[in-house]
């Protein structure tokens, strides 16, 4: 295989977690680009459109599935209506998360379980559920996970996030190790500050924007930075990368830890 065809992802088929703005929004374009077939999910399929008519309009196929990752029986139903659609899915992006920036002794348990039901057990159970069916189909498979630099390295007002995303880094791991035998490969990037729905009220004031200048790169960074490391990771062009845990920050992750 030429060294550039190994980066495509034609004949693949991609689910995308959270697709319905920001990160995963950008990688459902960025890996359609390069062949592959998507299938955007969240929990409102409506402001999925837009984006399955951009992806339709170059020329490659798309859906939008409804998918609410705290439920389990969401899962299933939208990973059956996918495969009724495009056969089995190969390439998860385990992208669907919140944040709750607060102080570790203003969090409530309620506050907890939902941060945690969405970026950690939402995350487990679609990697599960993605994982099982090709395992019993016998097919390879790639799960690429979105953590953060906040799993690596902490930051103040962000426990219940850093907790989260920390569990999704050991999951990485441990999955990379159990999914070998399938053939199902785990890595995760681990994005810095990008500006999105998330935090863009942040990225507004003041101090959001005063704490992008301390940073290593004093910028926040470019939806676009992120779809070449999610391609290596997801694609045959890195096929013996596992279990890695990839931080896009232009360096911001060595100041954290
Ligand atoms: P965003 O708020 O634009 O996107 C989050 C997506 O997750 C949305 O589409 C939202 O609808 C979806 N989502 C939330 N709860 C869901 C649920 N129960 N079921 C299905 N979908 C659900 O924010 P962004 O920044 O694009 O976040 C994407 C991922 O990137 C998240 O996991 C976030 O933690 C992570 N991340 C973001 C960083 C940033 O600076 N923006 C930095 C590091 C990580």
């Amino acid at each position: 295989m030429q060294s550039l065809q190994r980066f495509s992802l034609q004949g693949h088929t991609v689910l995308i977690t959270g697709a319905s703005s920001g990160i995963g929004y950008h990688l459902a374009l960025g890996l359609a680009e390069v062949g592959a077939q998507i299938v955007a999910c969240a929990r409102r399929s409506d402001r999925l459109e837009e984006l399955v008519e951009a992806i339709i309009a170059t020329g490659s196929k798309a859906a939008a599935v409804t998918m609410d990752v705290t439920s389990g029986e969401s899962i299933e139903h939208a990973f059956d209506e996918a495969e009724q659609l495009f056969g089995p899915i190969d390439i998860l992006i385990n992208n669907a998360g919140i944040a709750d920036p607060k102080r570790f002794l203003d969090i409530s348990e309620h506050d907890l379980d939902q941060l945690m039901n969405t970026n950690f057990r939402g995350a487990w159970l679609v990697a599960q559920s993605f994982s099982r069916r090709l395992a019993s189909a016998n097919k390879a498979g790639n799960i690429v996970n979105v953590a953060s630099i906040l799993g690596i390295g902490a930051h103040t007002g962000q426990a219940s996030y850093s907790a989260s995303k920390g569990a999704i880094v050991q999951m990485t791991r441990a999955l990379a190790n159990d999914l070998q035998r399938y053939n199902i490969r785990a890595n995760a990037i681990a994005p810095g500050w990008f500006n999105t729905e998330m935090n863009a009220q942040f990225f507004s004031t003041k101090q959001g924007l005063a704490a992008i200048k301390q940073s290593p790169a004093r910028r926040a960074g470019e939806l676009d930075e992120l779809i070449g490391p999610v391609l290596l990771l997801a694609s045959e062009a890195g096929s013996f990368i596992n279990g890695v845990i990839l931080p896009v920050d232009g360096a911001h992750h060595t100041r954290l830890v």
